[in-house]
């Protein structure tokens, strides 16, 4: 089920960024072009999935949650391309391609993953992705830019970047995660609930109870990933986190440790959707692929 969920909804989500590439005039073309290398590479589009399994799991059409689908993986995009350049994990390899500042160059990266951020927002913005009253799109852009900021996202990567070497305790370790990871996750959710149009306080709270479990679960299976996947297969570099010494799960808990903790975390996100019924099933999916995905 979750096979055909996330290729119905990867072409969804890939089709509506597909547009917002087109350069303007041929003196930005190069810009465009890497703007465009860094989103349209694959990719698993999970924060797309959940805001459409969010929007669905109300019972509303997922098209209606295409802004919010695509403006959370602009931001996405923008994040891993500026998380690998030389200054951050300095990493060659992403999505199985050169990264972007290697196909292009670092001022180029470092604009492109500019210019994302700021078509997130156009994304929330465009009254075709977002059909959707002026409020609840107000609520969608101060979602995403509290998520994505010094207070969630880039918030996350400073802590991580300053914590190269240091040996976090779990509370530290949890507090980096659910900022650079987990908030992104959770605006993923709460846009995708926003834009079905219905959404109650107590819908938004359940599932705000779920995307802060699978939010942090989603960094843990990463780090788990990078000590026991391979190159090919993750389509980025293995041990990448070990050789440079960071602050993961595995290495604060170890192995076994951090994969059970995985799996309680998909306990309580599972838990926490009780109250919904099966329009709420391929949010249940995600929060098992979460999980159990190799890559
Ligand atoms: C990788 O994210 C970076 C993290 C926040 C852990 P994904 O695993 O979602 O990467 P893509 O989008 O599928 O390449
Ligand atoms: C990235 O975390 C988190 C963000 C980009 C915000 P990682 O540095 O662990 O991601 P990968 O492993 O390079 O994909
Ligand atoms: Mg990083
Ligand atoms: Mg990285
Ligand atoms: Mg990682």
């Amino acid at each position: 089920m979750i096979d055909a969920y996330q290729t119905s909804s990867q072409a969804r989500v890939n089709a509506a960024l597909e547009r917002l590439f087109v350069a303007p005039s041929p003196e930005l073309a190069r810009l465009y072009e890497a703007m465009r290398y860094s989103v349209m590479n694959g990719g698993k589009r999970v924060r797309p999935l959940l805001a459409y399994a969010a929007c669905q799991a109300l019972s509303a059409a997922p098209e209606q949650a295409n802004g919010a689908a695509c403006a959370v993986e602009l931001i996405h995009a923008y994040s891993l391309v500026h998380d690998d350049l030389p200054a951050m994990d300095d990493d060659d390899l992403r999505r199985g391609q050169p990264t972007t500042h290697k196909a292009f160059d670092e001022a180029c990266a470092i604009l492109a993953g500019d210019g994302l951020q700021s078509l997130a927002f156009t994304a929330l913005l465009d009254p075709v992705l977002s059909p959707l009253d002026a409020e609840i799109r107000l609520r969608m852009v101060s979602g995403l830019a509290l998520a994505a900021g010094p207070a969630g996202m880039v918030g996350g990567q400073a802590i991580d970047l300053g914590s190269v070497g240091l040996r976090l305790d779990q509370t530290a370790l949890e507090y980096m995660h659910r900022h650079k990871t987990g908030a992104l996750i959770e605006a993923s959710v709460q846009l995708g609930a926003l834009a079905s149009g219905c959404a109650t306080d107590k819908d938004l709270q359940a599932l705000n109870t779920y995307a802060r479990a699978i939010g942090l679960a989603f960094q843990v299976q990463d780090d788990i990933l990078d000590v026991e996947s391979d190159t090919a297969t993750l389509g980025k570099r293995q041990g990448a986190d070990i050789a440079r010494d960071k602050p993961t799960y595995p290495a604060l808990m170890g192995l076994e440790q951090a994969k059970s903790y995985a799996l309680e975390l998909r306990d309580q996100a599972l838990t926490a959707l009780r109250p919904f019924d099966a329009a709420a099933e391929p949010l249940r999916e995600l929060a098992r692929y979460i999980v159990d995905r190799r890559h």
